[in-house]
């Protein structure tokens, strides 16, 4: 049997390598050199197009080759085969660095003392004690309990917000659509780790940004579908919101005509907040592809219809 890889980004021949040094016989095919459809049994896939992965009749498990499985459930024609997304510490890592560096860049006011610099300006601002800062996590999965806990070390005062009560969290937790106000009211960085389903798409729309606390600053390190960019533009301007960093937007790539990139008070980056490495993340994609070929379930495969 064969895996089918699947990804107009991802680096085929890399992935090839890391596979094949901890399975030797793992054969891998490169769409769209899909050969017999029969032979394929497992698939890796990133941003699959729509109707592909139906085409393949003895497909038992669909991996994402990434965090995120969104890109795969937006195929209303998917196959029955769980789908599995990547778990790799190495790229929790660098989603926890990513957090961290939005949170102390507005925690200690580098936007202002970049502006400073570019007018030659020697000028203090006054301190704050990161025990006074208060931070939101939206999303507590294993991404977002990493984050929190990091965070949480650095002495900021840290709580979650999750959909449902899955395991402890480590830090203060408030739940479901109930918890959403109050959590909010008290979230000066909020950072949004959510899964992007059905229930958490364009979360971050004018409704919730209000019931942010003034001056509050907003992270997206998830998906360009949580936010609406207008929204959040208009929040920025009002005065009621001091800054957004954004490492994903509505639409990738972000268009050069887009006034984000241009906003002094929004950092953007390209969605490299977590860059998945075969070297790291083909151990967890191996075993898990093991499993179901001695005909056990996946550890790690997604509720469908939670989406994540
Ligand atoms: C990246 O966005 C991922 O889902 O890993």
């Amino acid at each position: 049997m064969a895996m089918l890889f699947a990804s107009a980004v991802d680096d085929a021949a890399a992935w090839s390598a890391a596979l094949t040094a901890l399975e030797p016989g793992l054969e891998l095919r490169v769409w769209p050199e899909v050969g017999r459809v029969e032979d394929i049994d497992s698939a890796l896939v990133w941003r699959p197009e729509t109707g592909m992965l139906g085409r393949l009749p003895r497909l038992r498990v669909i991996f994402s080759l990434g965090a995120g499985v969104d890109h795969i459930f937006a195929d209303a024609a998917l196959p029955a085969a769980p789908v599995v997304r990547l778990v790799d510490p190495a790229l929790t890592r660098q989603m926890v660095e990513y957090a961290t560096l939005a949170v102390l860049h507005r925690h200690r006011r580098m936007g202002a003392y970049q502006a400073f610099q570019a007018r030659a300006l020697w000028r203090q601002l006054p301190p704050r004690d990161a025990g006074d800062r208060r931070v939101g996590v939206m999303g507590m999965g294993e991404i977002g309990s990493a984050c929190a806990a990091a965070l949480s070390g650095l002495g900021f005062a840290v709580a979650g917000w999750r959909r449902g009560a899955e395991r402890p969290a480590g830090v203060e937790c408030f739940r479901g659509p109930e918890g959403l106000g109050p959590f909010l009211e008290r979230s000066d960085i909020l950072v949004c780790l959510l899964p992007l389903t059905r229930e958490t798409r364009g979360i971050l729309d004018a409704a919730l940004f209000a019931r942010l606390p003034r001056g509050a600053y907003v992270v997206n390190a998830a998906r360009g579908g949580h936010q609406n960019e207008a929204d959040l533009l208009a929040a920025i301007d009002s005065g009621h919101l001091s800054g957004a960093w954004l490492d994903v937007c509505e639409s990738e790539p972000l268009s050069p005509s887009s006034p984000l990139w241009r906003h002094p008070r929004v950092v953007v980056t390209p969605h490299i907040a977590g860059q998945v490495m075969p070297g790291t993340a083909a151990a967890g994609v191996v075993e898990e592809l093991r499993r179901v070929r001695a005909g056990k379930a996946p550890r790690r495969a997604v509720d469908p219809r939670r989406g994540y």
